[in-house]
């Protein structure tokens, strides 16, 4: 592992906390110029670095990792970024982080390109039906701890590669917000303005258990309801329409012979 500073690169983390006026999140921050993976980082950091808030960022990463097992190519000119939450409430509110996180990328983004993004259950962002980020959380629960890793993928300014889709059974398009906006985007205020915006979320929403006003925000960025869809429940390939997302935040979809089907993402739970 390289830690960040190049000669003629500004040091990423130097103008990230120069820019950050966050209460919380961001008070330390792990800053490489390459991981293997930030998400597999910041699992394994132990508990005394692993603090509330921490934030790990690599500028390019060997081996990230998406979800279900999959890969993420993460060149350079993307932000590849784990953070870590060690959350007060229930254990039940733990798979709203996905909602949140995507509806804060989201906000963010129209904030620094004013292009609007839509969502996709459970986690992505999409713009203009092409996958710009994917989320990947991964929730350890030690005998009380509860430690959440929140991992972003975000294209900015590289080549987005694309991946495959258990929504659409097909290989999902993928951009970047360079290709998308036309231009080359300031990484460091973009990445100040998703931390900023989760840190709301998570603060004002997450955190007092307003998880229905999460579920409304994200519904309303979202267009995937009405739309015929495929969707693995584990093994089980699911085809039907979505009708709704539920208030616990499962998919509910209309099924080919009109019986109602409930698909639920679990994140990533592992015990240590
Ligand atoms: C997805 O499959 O849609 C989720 C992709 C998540 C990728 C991010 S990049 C930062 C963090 N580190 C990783 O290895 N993965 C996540």
């Amino acid at each position: 592992m390289v830690k960040l500073t190049t000669a003629n690169e500004p040091d990423f983390k130097t103008e990230l906390g120069k820019l950050l006026k966050t209460n919380r999140l961001g008070k330390s921050i792990h800053a490489f110029d390459e991981q293997d993976s930030t998400q597999d980082y910041a699992n394994t950091l132990p508990n005394i670095e692993s603090v509330h808030g921490t934030i790990v960022i690599a500028r390019k990463q060997k081996r990230g990792k998406g979800r279900m097992g999959r890969s993420w190519i993460s060149p350079e000119g993307g932000l590849w970024m784990s953070i870590i939450f060690r959350p007060e409430f229930s254990v039940n509110n733990i798979i709203f982080t996905q909602f949140m996180g995507a509806l804060a990328i989201a906000e963010a983004i129209v904030e620094i390109t004013d292009i609007r993004c839509t969502l996709k259950w459970p986690n992505d962002v999409l713009i203009n039906e092409k996958k710009v980020c994917g989320i990947l959380v991964d929730v350890s629960l030690e005998s009380k701890d509860k430690v959440i890793v929140m991992g972003v993928g975000l294209n900015v300014n590289n080549e987005a590669s694309s991946v495959n889709d258990n929504l659409t059974d097909n290989s999902i398009i993928a951009t970047s917000l360079k290709k998308e906006y036309g231009n080359k985007i300031d990484l460091v205020h973009l990445t100040k303005a998703i931390i900023d915006r989760i840190e709301y979320y998570y603060y004002d929403l997450l955190s007092t258990g307003k998880t229905l006003e999460i579920i409304d925000l994200w519904k309303k960025n979202s267009d995937i309801i009405g739309k015929r869809g495929i969707v693995y429940d584990g093994n089980e390939k699911v085809v039907g329409k979505v009708i709704d997302i539920d208030k616990d935040g499962s998919l509910l979809m209309k099924l080919d012979d009109s019986s109602m089907k409930r698909v639920t993402f679990y994140t990533n739970t592992f015990f240590r």
